[in-house]
């Protein structure tokens, strides 16, 4: 087993000298000194070209960034300057989604069980569409609507569909079949029922349908059969309506290469795939010409940020297959839970020098109190790998920030957002004095 780096795996800006890792055109060395690990380093232009990527492959589909991937007010910036819709799922990502200027027509809002305080404030700022998931929540929009004064603009509505598919991907990210907790089914009939409840009332202006099936996903089949099952509730709306719904949303879930034996497809053959699939499933329904959308987050800002991290201990073990080296780092499942909860795999690269010395079978660990906190379960290293290298692991931009914790007392790391040799502060380091301070007992 050689040492080989992979390209595809990082930010496009990412080179390799005798000096380790270089990114955005900061090294990995640089980038430590500066803001300390562990950090999650962001190429602000490497995001943009996914972001810019998908838009023009889907167009004239709409592109929303789904920001619970990762979302601090530079990324919602970004997304909105690069032409894209703002997908957000709780009150505190519309708040940094409307702080960042985003336009609220740009916003859509998501949820399975969504707040009084969430759905007012969606409706209040004016968001384009809020993606109703349940009966209850059609009883509280209406109450909303009871509130509004005469003449209010309706609030526009897309129904979450369940539509019964199986995604190709891990159990805890497949989000349409039917024993799972989003959406209305299509089975038993309740998404039909919710269509023609809401296009009864007044004050809701609907304006179609939404589905995502999962996420980290490599093929077509399911998204297929989501779409001909989409396009067929679309078909028996209006012929109980009467009339046609413009609207079809098909989420996210876009898949990205952590390791080298990922094969992603790319955004432009996806767009191109599904463009054919809708245009001929909507034209054999006879439904006219309707306005899909997408959800990415993690094609777009999952490859585009590195987490890096500090080497404090390296221990070897002896198991009856051979050595294996145990790399601890200044971080872990704080702010990478994905090994722990989707067995997720990912490569690592030695990223303050470059090392002639050969590959040892390696794990990179972090510092918790637990045996899950595993971030790198199967990879390489040099064997010369010590304390104070630094540690670099490709594709950490998505769910990873988003979902770090303060487990064990630990302080979640910045975000760094790294151009043309620049790096700036996106989201600063947690303190002691930010941990503490929910502590308020006296
Ligand atoms: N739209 C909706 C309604 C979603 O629920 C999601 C993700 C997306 C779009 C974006 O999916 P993406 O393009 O990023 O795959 N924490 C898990 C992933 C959970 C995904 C939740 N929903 C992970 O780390 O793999």
């Amino acid at each position: 087993m050689s040492l080989q780096f992979q390209p595809a795996l990082w930010p496009s800006t990412t080179r390799l000298a005798d000096g380790g890792l270089t990114i955005g055109g900061m090294t990995a060395v640089q980038a430590a000194a500066e803001f300390g690990t562990p950090a999650y380093l962001l190429d602000e232009a490497d995001f943009k070209a996914r972001a810019t990527g998908f838009r023009d492959a889907f167009a004239p589909w709409q592109v929303f960034y789904a920001s619970k991937a990762f979302l601090c007010r530079a990324v919602a910036r970004w997304a909105a300057d690069c032409g894209l819709g703002v997908d957000v799922c709780s009150l505190g990502e519309l708040t940094v989604a409307l702080r960042a200027g985003v336009p609220p027509s740009r916003i859509g809002l998501h949820g399975n069980n969504k707040s009084d305080e969430e759905l007012r404030a969606a409706v209040a700022s004016g968001v384009g569409r809020i993606v109703v998931d349940a009966a209850d929540e059609i009883d509280r929009l209406e109450t909303i609507c009871r509130e509004r004064p005469a003449g209010a603009s309706p609030i526009p509505v897309l129904v979450r569909v369940t539509p019964d598919v199986q995604a190709h991907t891990h159990a805890h990210v497949q989000t349409a079949v039917a024993d799972q907790k989003f959406g209305f089914a299509m089975a038993d009939g309740s998404a039909l029922a919710a269509l023609l409840r809401l296009d009864s009332l007044p004050g809701v202006g609907l304006l179609g349908v939404h589905c995502h099936i999962g996420s980290q996903i490599f093929d077509y089949d399911g998204y297929d059969l989501a779409i001909a099952r989409l396009v067929g509730l679309l078909a028996q709306f209006r012929d109980a309506a009467g009339r046609e719904l413009p609207e079809c949303d098909m989420g996210g879930g876009f898949g990205i290469a952590y390791t080298g034996t990922d094969r992603p497809l790319a955004a432009a053959a996806a767009a191109s795939h599904l463009h054919e699939v809708t245009q001929n499933l909507t034209t054999a329904a006879g439904l006219a010409p309707l306005r899909w959308s997408v959800e990415p987050g993690r094609a777009i800002v999952g490859p585009a940020m590195v987490a890096l991290y500090t080497v404090g201990v390296v221990k070897q073990v002896n198991l009856p297959d051979g050595p294996r080296t145990y790399v601890a780092v200044d971080g872990g499942m704080g702010d990478n839970p994905r090994p722990a909860l989707y067995q997720a795999e990912y490569a690592a690269w030695l990223a303050n020098r470059a090392s002639k010395a050969g590959p040892v079978r390696a794990r990179v660990v972090g510092k918790y109190c637990e045996t899950a906190d595993v971030l790198v379960r199967h990879t390489f290293l040099p064997g010369d790998v010590r304390p104070g290298d630094l540690i670099a692991v490709p594709c950490g931009g998505a769910y990873q920030r988003a979902m770090a914790s303060n487990y064990n007392g630990s302080l979640r790391p910045p975000v760094i957002g790294l151009r043309d040799g620049v790096g700036t502060v996106l989201v600063r380091r947690e303190t002691l004095d930010d941990f503490m301070a929910l502590d308020v007992w006296r």
